[in-house]
């Protein structure tokens, strides 16, 4: 099993026209890792940074860990390698190094990254996660993605997962929302239990969505004393915690300044009064999604 890189760039909402720039500012500042997905609709532009980074003899291949995320109109079996291959050939890659199934329900094949009924429900479809993952499991033995991981998944699901008897390929990480509003004791302890490693998504709290983490008063007070940024406080929170963390910027002067974490540590004290913030604020909650037989969030952790 590869060593995922600590800090990766997130590329949600990195629009295709600032994608290819963010990628090549980012590789030049160090990032090895980059978190994709179908869904984003920019893995083309992120593509053409890689690419252009490869040919400018700044990285190799092999340098880099490329993730993407297979999409919940996917999770048919018979779907699975097929979209695999359309982020593959988006992001002119022959292989992936992480392939993370993006949630664990299964939605209605077809256009629609989210079909809807007339009532603005999720249109499911009948799948199981076990049998996407088996499919997903194929991915592997083909030399498709090097490795295979969940995301969005609560620990119940986690553990029918790791419980299926006939289970290939363990994942090898949950990505999951993770910040000092959502600290996810219960399921990182979970995860780490059973040796699956833990990426945090969402690390800044997001953008429009309303939070006021970058600007928390303890949070700066923190920032303040390590003469250092809030967005970094909360990157690094992440790193002591043993996590992966994937802030998404698509800043240069943001991209360069959140892989700068590596050159101080939070004291014991920092770090508790940080974990103290926890109001379990979920932020991805995915309203249109709550009567899937597979929603997530319906229990604790
Ligand atoms: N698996 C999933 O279901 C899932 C869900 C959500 C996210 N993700 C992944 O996790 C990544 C990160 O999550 P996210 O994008 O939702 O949120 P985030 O990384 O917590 O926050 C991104 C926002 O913070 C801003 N920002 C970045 N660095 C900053 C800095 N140093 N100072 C001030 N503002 C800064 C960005 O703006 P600028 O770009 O203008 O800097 C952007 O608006 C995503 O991009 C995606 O790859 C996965």
């Amino acid at each position: 099993m590869a060593k995922i890189p600590a800090v990766g760039l997130g590329t949600w909402k990195a629009s295709p026209g600032e994608a290819t720039e963010a990628v090549k500012v980012a590789i030049d500042a160090g990032y090895r890792h980059f978190d994709c997905a179908y869904l984003y609709h920019n893995e083309n532009e992120i593509g053409a940074g890689i690419r252009q980074k490869i040919k400018e003899g700044v990285v190799r291949r092999e340098d880099l860990f490329v993730v993407s995320k297979l999409w919940c109109t996917y999770h048919e079996p018979s779907l699975v390698k097929v979209a695999c291959k359309k982020s593959l050939k988006a992001l002119k890659l022959d292989y992936l190094d992480l392939y993370l199934m993006h949630w664990p329900m299964g939605f209605q094949p077809g256009e629609e990254d989210v079909p809807l009924d007339l009532c603005g429900v999720v249109i499911p479809s009948d799948t199981s996660f076990l049998k996407t993952w088996e499919a997903m499991e194929d991915l592997v033995i083909k030399g498709l993605v090097k490795d295979i991981g969940v995301s969005n998944f609560n620990h119940e699901q986690l553990e029918s997962l790791l419980n299926k008897p006939d289970l290939k390929f363990k994942p090898i990480t949950n990505q999951i929302e993770c910040h000092p509003y959502l600290t996810q004791k219960n399921l990182i302890s979970f995860c780490k239990a059973r040796d699956v490693s833990v990426t945090a998504y969402r690390p800044l709290g997001g953008s429009r969505e309303g939070t006021d983490l970058l600007n928390n008063p303890t949070i700066r007070r923190i920032a303040n004393h390590y003469n250092k940024s809030c967005a970094q406080i909360l990157i690094r929170f992440q790193i002591q915690r043993d996590l992966i963390v994937i802030p998404k910027s698509t800043n240069p002067k943001r991209i360069q300044e959140n892989i700068q974490v590596f050159d101080f540590e939070l004291t014991e004290n920092h770090m508790d009064e940080i974990m103290s913030l926890n109001k379990n604020l979920r932020l991805a909650t995915f309203p249109t999604t709550e009567s899937h037989k597979d929603y997530p969030f319906h229990i604790d952790f």
